[in-house]
């Protein structure tokens, strides 16, 4: 018998046979452990800390309700990840609303379900939320997105805070200047804060440091104690090729920074915030795939899954890279150099371009690790291939927190006469 993979006490092959194939599993404990340590290690004497989960990474009602337990708020980017968390039993008043675009219908919702914060992105939003504010004559909190020009060196794509980039604006812009002006003395619209975002996969805080400074000095200019907000981008470790800083030890050097950078410019902050993602959920989820064909080319031995770009665009997206083993041989040898590709109809649907893996036979699993943040919440319909089920797994017991898509959910929005 060979060695089969457990994820929080269950075979894979369970697993498998259970909910079907491709499968995205998270290690419940992993997640809290996580959690955990994102609580006791992100906190300082000198003022408040405030975590909230950028809820893109990994979105489902069960999430949330995680994290609410663990006194984190949320992250949402749109109307559809507002109105999930709605559902779930996440405090109102610990829900962020972020966004470049909020159409009026998105901002309307938030109003109307009595979100305090909304991360303001440019000044015809704010607009918007000016016009809502008095329409419901409500009180709403004002973060004011920041594009502090500074990058952290990740991938070209998940790069958000270069000069030109579509988020936010810089300090010393007009744009700002028509933003605090607007909310000088409004009745209903009280200023929170600000925030930036400097990228993602972040290894190396000295992009953070810089970004911090450069909020701090922004922060010296008002008069009032306001909240700090300085983004998500905790890198996590996708191959061995990724040797990012351990969580606690990035969330204590941030801690102290913040604290020596408000002490030496003489700022006083109400909170200071930060929005991790990817660093919660990643590491936690894996991908279940069931072998199917096998091709020799002149070059390259093909292993098949049933899944693919479908339900993890990230490598064809990003050339992102991923770490696998066959989940029911464990133990056996890797002896083959292997190229694993997806089932959609196109090239570049590669999942994992070269990696070592024992002779597989139709029929046996494969794990892609590390795929808990942006899968599932990438996840697409291409050539119409059902988005997999999303299972937690915790202490030996499995339980479904979004089920399989069914041929039948396809047809659901189709006019069929
Ligand atoms: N806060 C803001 C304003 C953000 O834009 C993001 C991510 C986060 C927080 C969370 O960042 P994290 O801790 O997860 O790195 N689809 C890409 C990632 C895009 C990230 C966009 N913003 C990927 O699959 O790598």
């Amino acid at each position: 018998m060979s060695a089969i993979l457990e994820i929080g006490g269950v075979k894979a092959t369970e697993l498998a046979n259970q909910f079907k194939t491709p499968l995205y599993v998270y290690d419940q404990n992993q997640i809290e452990d996580t959690l955990t340590t994102f609580v006791e290690n992100f906190k300082s004497e000198a003022f408040p800390t405030k975590i909230i989960y950028a809820s893109k990474a990994f979105q489902a009602v069960q999430m949330v309700n995680l994290v609410a337990d663990y006194g984190l708020g949320i992250d949402v980017v749109s109307g559809g990840e507002l109105f999930t968390t709605l559902k779930s039993k996440m405090p109102r008043e610990g829900i962020y609303f972020h966004g470049n675009n909020k159409s009026r219908e998105e901002l309307d919702l938030a109003f109307k379900s009595w979100v305090s914060h909304i991360i303001c992105d440019n000044i015809m939003e704010l607009n918007v939320i000016d016009e809502l504010s008095h329409q419901y004559q409500q009180k709403m909190n004002i973060m004011l997105r920041l594009n502090v020009g500074i990058e952290a060196h990740t991938h070209e794509y998940i790069i958000t805070s270069h000069i030109d980039s579509k988020f936010g604006f810089a300090f010393e812009s007009e744009e700002c200047s028509q933003c605090l002006a607007l909310l000088t003395d409004h009745p209903y619209l009280t200023f929170e804060g600000v925030h930036c975002h400097i990228g993602s996969q972040i290894f190396d805080l000295t992009a953070w440091y810089a970004a911090i400074d450069k909020l701090v000095s922004a922060l010296k200019t008002f008069e009032q104690p306001l909240v700090l907000n300085i983004g998500g981008g905790f890198g996590i470790k996708y191959t061995d090729d990724d040797q990012p800083i351990e969580l606690a030890e990035s969330l204590r050097l941030l801690i102290r920074y913040v604290e020596t950078a408000l002490l030496e410019q003489d700022v006083t902050i109400t909170a200071l915030m930060i929005e991790p993602g990817r660093s919660i959920v990643g590491g936690a989820g894996s991908t279940l795939y069931t072998v199917g064909y096998q091709k020799q080319t002149p070059e390259k031995l093909y292993y098949f899954v049933d899944g693919g770009m479908s339900d993890n665009l990230r490598p064809s997206l990003y050339q992102a890279k991923y770490a696998c083993d066959l989940a029911n041989k464990l133990d056996a040898p890797k002896t083959e150099k292997v190229t694993v590709a997806g089932k959609c109809c196109e090239s570049g649907d590669i999942l994992i371009t070269e990696c070592l893996l024992p002779p597989a036979e139709e029929g046996d699993l494969l794990v892609t690790y590390t795929t808990g943040a942006y899968g599932h919440s990438m996840s697409n319909q291409y050539n119409k291939n059902l988005i997999p089920a999303v299972v937690f797994v915790k202490d030996g017991v499995a339980r479904e927190v979004i089920r399989r898509q069914t041929l039948e959910d396809l047809l659901r929005y189709e006019m069929l006469d």
